[in-house]
């Protein structure tokens, strides 16, 4: 059996075919909804714009709350930020509407032409390639960016996923693996920056940011890899994208 990884840079690259992709948005969009899960929340919404969001709880209902981020702050009217820490120390909603700067638009953009859509981040990094490796065969990772810009954290982060789908796949039966060029520049730049995670957080441009409103303890929390078997799922209910997770 061949498996193909791919990792594009950009959520705005020409997607390749794929019949699995991983999202990732370390800071903090798919750390806050593998959080989410971990702490016994149920269901995310996943939607684009704050009006959205404010548009689905008014047709759903006030129990489902609002969550995310502009700006990395609580938009005025949210009931949660996107503090993953903040999340686990209050503990989460079990439905609720998330929409965050780059995240929730990268996921939805995964799902275009894709029927198996993850949500992955370093905590969940292992479980989530196994997940892969037993759904699809051509697995792309998609990093979410920062409006429209290549992130570091993110690509860094997609490296080390890379490196461990090709670790796992043998295990499934894998006899070929091919890697595409996002692929290869994503692990090159994980073995030659890797592996202190939280330094290259730390030093990004998005890390300084979140450092500079304090969120500091974030960078920290959405650095730990391997910490949690959680596996956010991208679904689809009566047409509306939802996340739950397995
Ligand atoms: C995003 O979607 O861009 C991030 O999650 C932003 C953040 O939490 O700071």
């Amino acid at each position: 059996m061949k498996y193909t990884f791919d990792v594009a840079l950009l959520p705005s690259e020409n997607l390749k075919k794929h019949n699995c992709r991983l999202v990732i948005d370390l800071l903090r969009a798919s750390t806050q909804i593998t959080t989410f899960f971990d702490c016994g929340g149920s269901i995310l919404l996943p939607v684009t714009e704050t009006d959205e969001a404010f548009e689905l709880q008014e047709t759903l209902g006030n129990e489902w709350k609002l969550m995310g981020e502009r700006g990395g702050m609580k938009p005025k009217g949210f009931d949660f930020g996107n503090s993953p820490l903040e999340l686990q120390q209050n503990g989460a909603p079990q439905q609720a509407v998330i929409t965050t700067s780059n995240g929730t638009s990268a996921i939805l953009r995964a799902a275009e032409n894709c029927a198996e859509v993850r949500i992955v981040c370093a905590r969940n990094a292992e479980a989530v390639c196994w997940d892969a490796i037993c759904s699809g065969t051509e697995i792309g990772i998609l990093a979410a960016g920062r409006n429209g810009e290549f992130s570091m954290e993110d690509v860094v982060c997609a490296g080390m996923l890379v490196e461990k789908l090709l670790a796992l796949a043998p295990k499934n039966g894998a006899s070929e693996m091919e890697l595409t060029d996002g692929a290869i520049a994503a692990m090159s730049l994980w073995q030659s920056l890797g592996p202190d995670l939280t330094a290259i957080a730390m030093e990004s441009e998005h890390g300084r940011i979140l450092q500079g409103l304090g969120f500091t303890n974030d960078i920290f929390f959405c650095t730990e890899i391997d910490m949690t078997a959680v596996v956010p799922q991208l679904s689809f209910t009566q047409g509306i994208p939802a996340i739950i997770a397995h």
